[in-house]
C-alpha cells in the first residue's frame, strides 16, 4: 500500500495534480519537491492568490489539502528518501543544442531525477514518469536505477525500483476540472503489482473503466499521439479559416458544418490565432525527430506541417493588420487584449501572442498589453523589450521601432489606439462596451478578432472596421 508519494517538480503539472491525489487521498502524504525555492515559497504562500499557477478551483484544493496531508519542500533527499511513490514531473523541453537540436526533447532534467532517486531512494521504490517523454525513456531512467540498484547489493540496506509510465493529460485552464474527472488514467508498465499500486490511488475517485494499462512504449507514445492529433485539429481548421476568408466562406459554419458528424466532433475546432501552450509544438517535434531517427521520413513530414502551419498562420495575422492599416505600424498604437495562450491561465508559453506581438514591433507599433492574469515581468521577458513607462508612451508618436507598455484595464490599453487585437479569449473580452471603446479610439480604427468572440454587429455599429480569424464575409 502506498502511503508516502514524492514529486519531483513543482510547476504547472506537479503542483495542481498533486494537490488533487492530497485532495482525494487523504491518508496519504503527498510531497511535492523543487529546485526553484521561489516556486515553493509561492506554493507555501499563506495568499492563495499568489499561488505560482493560476487554475480555476485550484487555492480551493490547496486550502484543503496543504500541510495536511500536501507538503511542499526544496528538501529534495528527504522526500525521496521517504517515499514509497517517486513521480518525475519535471520540464522536457525542446533541445537547444547538439545532436536532436530544435526537435528531440532535452532529457537532462529527467536524467538528474532519475539519478537523484537511485541515490536517495530506501527500500522498494516505484517510480512514475508523469513528464510527457519519448518513447523508450524509461528505458533509460530503468538503467540509471538498475546501475543503483547494482551497486547497492552489496550494502546491508539494498533499494529496488519498478518504473511506470503515467502521462498526464490535464489542459491549463482546466487543470482541476480534468484532474478530478479524466476522460482516462493511462498506466504503462510491466511489473502488475507496481500497476495496481499506482491503481488504487487513483481508484480513490476515478472509476475502474476509465483506467487504461498498458505496456510502457505504448504509454510513451499515446502521450505524444495525443497531443499531435489535438495539435492537428487546430492547424488543420486555421488552414480552412484561410480558405474561408479567401472565398466569402465563415469557418465557425464551416466547423458546425462538420462537428456534427460524430466520426468528426465539434471539439477543438474554434479558428485561433494558432496553438500556443508548452507542449503542442515541442510533443510534435520530438514525434518529428522520433520518426525520422527510427528511418519514418514521410511520417515525421507529415507531422512536422502541422507545426509549420502554425507558424505560417500567426504571420499571416501579422501581415493581415499591417496590410489593414495602411501597410504601416510605425508610430501606431495597437491594443493587444490577452497574452496568455489561452484563457483561465497565467501561461505564456509559446503564446501565438509572443510572435505576433514580436511581429508588430518589428513594424514599429506601440503595443498597449492587457491580461488579467499574466504577470508583466513576463511579457517583458517573453518580447526580449522592457516595457516603457505610460508617460512616455502616451508621448511616443512617430518611431520606427516598436515600444509597449502594461495597462490593468483593457479600456485604458484601447484609448487612442488605431487597432485592437484580441488574442487570448478571456470571457471579459467578449462583454466590452465598443460603443465606448470607438469614442476614445484614433480612427479610422480596427478591431481584429483572432478569437471571434465578440459580436460583430456591435463593433460595426459603433463605427469600426472588423476583420475576423477565418470569416471571407
Ligand atoms: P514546469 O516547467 O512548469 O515545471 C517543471 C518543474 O520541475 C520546474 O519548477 C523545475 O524547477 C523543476 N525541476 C526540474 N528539474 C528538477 C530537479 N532535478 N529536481 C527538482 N525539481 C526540478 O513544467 P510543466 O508544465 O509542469 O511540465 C512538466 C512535464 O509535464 C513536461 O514534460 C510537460 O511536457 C508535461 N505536461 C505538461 C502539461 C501542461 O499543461 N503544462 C500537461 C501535460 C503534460
Ligand atoms: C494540451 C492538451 O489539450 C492536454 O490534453 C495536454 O495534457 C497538454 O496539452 C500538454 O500535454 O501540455 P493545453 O496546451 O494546456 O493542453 O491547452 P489546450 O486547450 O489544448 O490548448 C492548446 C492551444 O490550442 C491553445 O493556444 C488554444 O487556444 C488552442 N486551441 C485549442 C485553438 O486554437 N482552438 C481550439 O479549438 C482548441
Amino acid at each position: 500500500m502506498i502511503s508516502n508519494i514524492c514529486c519531483i517538480g513543482a510547476g504547472f503539472v506537479g503542483g495542481p495534480t498533486m494537490a488533487v491525489i492530497a485532495d482525494r487521498c487523504p491518508s496519504v502524504k503527498v510531497t511535492v519537491v523543487d529546485i526553484n525555492s521561489e516556486r515553493i515559497n509561492a506554493w507555501n504562500n499563506s495568499d492563495l492568490s499568489k499561488l505560482p499557477v493560476y487554475e480555476p478551483g485550484l487555492d480551493q484544493v490547496i486550502e484543503r489539502a496543504r500541510n495536511r496531508n500536501l507538503f511542499f519542500s526544496i528538501d529534495v533527499k528527504s522526500a525521496i528518501a521517504s517515499a514509497d511513490m517517486v513521480f518525475i514531473s519535471v520540464n522536457t523541453p525542446t533541445k537547444t543544442q547538439g545532436l536532436g537540436a530544435g526537435k528531440a526533447s532535452d532529457l537532462r532534467w529527467v536524467e538528474a531525477c532519475a539519478r537523484q532517486v537511485a541515490s536517495f531512494a530506501k527500500g522498494h521504490t516505484i517510480v512514475v514518469e508523469k513528464s510527457t517523454l519519448p518513447v523508450r525513456t524509461a528505458e533509460v531512467i530503468q538503467n540509471i536505477l538498475k546501475a543503483a540498484q547494482d551497486a547497492s547489493k552489496n550494502k546491508t540496506s539494498s533499494s529496488t525500483f519498478s518504473v511506470l509510465s503515467n502521462p498526464e493529460f490535464l489542459a491549463e485552464g482546466t487543470a482541476v476540472k480534468d484532474l478530478e474527472a479524466p476522460d482516462r488514467v493511462l498506466i504503462g508498465g510491466d511489473n502488475k503489482d507496481a500497476i495496481e499500486s499506482l491503481v488504487s490511488i487513483y481508484r480513490n475517485w476515478v472509476p475502474e473503466n476509465k483506467i487504461l494499462r498498458t505496456n510502457i512504449w505504448s504509454s510513451e507514445l499515446a502521450k505524444l499521439t495525443a497531443n499531435a492529433f489535438l495539435a492537428q485539429r487546430i492547424s488543420s481548421i486555421n488552414s480552412i479559416g484561410a480558405l474561408c476568408e479567401a472565398t466569402g466562406a465563415d469557418i465557425r459554419e464551416v466547423a458546425r458544418a462538420i462537428g456534427t458528424d460524430s466520426r468528426i466532433g465539434s471539439k477543438f475546432l474554434e479558428a485561433g490565432p494558432g496553438f500556443g501552450g508548452s507542449c503542442f509544438k515541442k510533443d510534435i517535434l520530438n514525434l518529428v525527430y522520433l520518426s525520422r531517427y527510427f528511418g519514418l521520413p514521410e511520417v515525421a513530414d507529415f507531422w512536422e506541417e502541422v507545426v509549420k502551419l502554425n507558424t505560417w498562420h500567426q504571420q499571416r495575422i501579422s501581415s493581415i493588420i499591417v496590410k489593414k492599416l495602411f501597410g504601416t505600424l510605425s508610430g501606431k498604437r495597437i491594443a493587444i487584449l490577452g497574452f496568455a495562450f489561452k484563457a483561465n491561465t497565467n501561461d505564456t508559453r509559446e503564446s501565438s501572442a509572443i510572435q505576433i506581438g514580436k511581429d508588430l514591433l518589428d513594424e514599429g507599433a506601440n503595443l498597449a498589453i492587457h491580461d488579467p492574469k499574466v504577470d508583466p515581468n513576463q511579457i517583458e521577458k517573453d518580447l526580449g523589450l522592457q516595457q516603457v513607462n505610460k508617460d512616455e508612451f502616451e508621448r511616443i508618436s512617430n518611431n520606427n521601432y516598436g515600444s509597449w507598455s502594461f495597462f490593468n484595464e483593457a479600456s485604458k490599453a484601447c484609448s487612442s489606439a488605431d487597432a485592437v487585437l484580441i488574442l487570448t479569449e478571456w470571457y471579459q473580452y467578449s462583454q466590452i462596451n465598443w460603443d465606448e471603446i470607438a469614442l476614445e479610439m484614433r480612427k479610422p480604427a480596427w478591431v481584429f478578432d483572432a478569437r471571434s468572440i465578440v459580436d460583430s454587429d456591435k463593433v460595426v455599429n459603433a463605427g469600426l472596421n472588423f476583420w475576423r480569424v477565418g470569416d471571407g464575409a
